[in-house]
């Protein structure tokens, strides 16, 4: 059943439905500016799982895609976690499955299993360790083994490779959003916009990774721009990180690099959607208790890394 409410109502019963759930939304940094703007807390992957784990309230919105609403589950059994939007899911998370891992860890036996966030609670019960773009190769260099299984991004795991002495096999996944973005892209705002800072993010491709002054995770690239001088910055990632970054610093300019730069799962999620979800209790995440002791057992030991 839709919701038809004006911007102002749908904020206010949703303020009112936070109270009546004792609830915490929380919004990833791609998100529309409206949901950013009305989350408690905003932030990247592995912000977002921190901060889950430390939570008083019974009730998490999650605004965001599933893993990362799975990942808060799997860190609070003891409180219910919603999807602001049940169908937004990660398609490069999407890109593996337990029997394709399976078959991955039948060719590398001796290999550890390194599993980026961005994958289902599914696939992290069957690996070792999890990672995020923000600490992927803190995670990489301190396991205990020189062969590692990366799954499923290839890009973000050939960049860790670059910055490795260990031997990293890659699974052949990859973000559509980011794998989109070309050199031409960045050679083409490059030219437009010459003294600005270029950071992408480390999904994207190797040779787009080449071109820009720095490769960070969404959150490093918030730390980055807050501690830099340069007043123009180019951003190679989902175009809903310019709306934060802009928001926080009025003396700097932001420019999403391309117009491809969009999820579209990111953006199902509206201030609707997040009435609707909350006032029917919608779209809970439930995880098999035996999945979700083994995902935790990779998040943790992530955590304790990072
Ligand atoms: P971050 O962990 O950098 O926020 O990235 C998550 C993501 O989905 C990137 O596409
Ligand atoms: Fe997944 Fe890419 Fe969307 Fe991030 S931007 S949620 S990796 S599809």
């Amino acid at each position: 059943m839709a919701m038809v409410l004006s911007e102002g109502k749908l904020w206010l019963r949703i303020i009112e439905l936070k109270k009546e759930l004792d609830a915490v939304i929380m919004a990833h940094n791609y998100q529309r500016p409206e949901v950013q703007d009305i989350a408690d807390v905003t932030g990247d992957s592995l912000e977002l799982a921190r901060e889950a784990t430390q939570l008083d309230a019974r009730v998490v919105v999650l605004c965001g895609v599933r893993f990362m609403a799975e990942s808060a589950a799997i860190l609070n059994p003891s409180r219910t976690v919603l999807l602001s939007e049940g169908t937004a899911g990660c398609p490069m998370a999407d890109m593996i499955n337990i029997d394709n891992l399976r078959q991955w860890k039948s060719r590398y036996p001796n290999a550890t299993v390194v599993c980026y966030v961005n994958s289902s609670a599914e696939v992290k019960a069957e690996s070792d360790y999890c990672c995020t773009s923000a600490n992927a190769l803190k995670v990489i260099e301190a396991v205990p083994n020189d062969e590692i299984l990366f799954i499923p991004d290839r890009n973000l795991g050939h960049y860790v490779s670059t910055k490795t002495d260990k031997r990293i096999i890659l699974y052949p996944g990859y973000c559509n959003t980011h794998h989109r973005l070309t050199m031409k892209h960045v050679m083409r705002a490059k030219q437009e916009y010459p003294d600005a800072v270029v950071l992408v993010h480390p999904e994207c491709r190797a040779e787009v990774i080449a071109l820009a002054d720095a490769a960070l995770s969404t959150s490093q690239m918030i730390q980055y721009v807050k501690d830099s001088s340069a007043k123009t910055f180019l951003i190679g990632t989902e175009e809903g990180l310019v709306y934060g970054m802009q928001k926080d610093n009025k003396d700097k300019t932001f420019h999403a690099i391309s117009k491809v730069l969009i999820c579209p799962d990111m953006k199902k999620t509206t201030l609707e959607k997040i009435a609707e979800t909350m006032e029917f209790r919608k779209n809970v995440v439930v995880i098999p208790e035996e999945i979700r002791l083994r995902a935790k057992r990779a998040l943790d030991r992530m955590l304790a890394i990072a």
